[in-house]
């Protein structure tokens, strides 16, 4: 498990360094940051997570929280540190995850409330 998660983290890493740079704070280049790094892949498309990793959206962790578990873990996640993920990347990601919305509440779908 541990072997592919390094094998995993090589592959992103390697697609991250074909990547452009993006200016901070865009939901827009965050969603393509988001998928370009492979966050996606153990998070879900628009981070409601899976069994390879938790739900990180909607409302994401304050942001200095969430950049430094992003940049140190030392868990199941690989850290992604600034050669590999820059800091714009990084903004623009937390961007998006605060832009997806928020789900319904089940109160207000009839077919849950016969
Ligand atoms: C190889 C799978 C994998 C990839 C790729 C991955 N993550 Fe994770 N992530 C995890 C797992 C598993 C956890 C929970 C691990 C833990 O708590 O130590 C986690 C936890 C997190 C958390 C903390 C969530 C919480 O509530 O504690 C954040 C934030 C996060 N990931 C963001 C990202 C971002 C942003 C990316 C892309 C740059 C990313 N992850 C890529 C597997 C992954």
């Amino acid at each position: 498990m541990n072997l592919n998660l390094r094998t995993l983290a090589a592959i992103v890493a390697g697609l991250v360094l074909t990547s452009s740079v993006a200016a901070a704070g865009s939901a827009e280049k965050g969603k393509a940051a988001y998928v370009r790094h492979g966050c996606w892949q153990c998070h879900g498309f628009d981070g409601q997570g899976s069994v390879a990793g938790s739900k990180i959206a909607p409302n994401p962790m304050p942001f200095e929280a969430f950049s430094d578990f992003v940049r140190t873990t030392s868990g199941a996640m690989p850290p992604y540190q600034k050669a590999i993920l820059s800091d714009d990347d990084l903004a623009d990601i937390y961007a998006y995850l605060q832009s997806v919305p928020k789900a319904r509440d089940p109160k207000t779908i009839p077919l849950l409330n016969p």
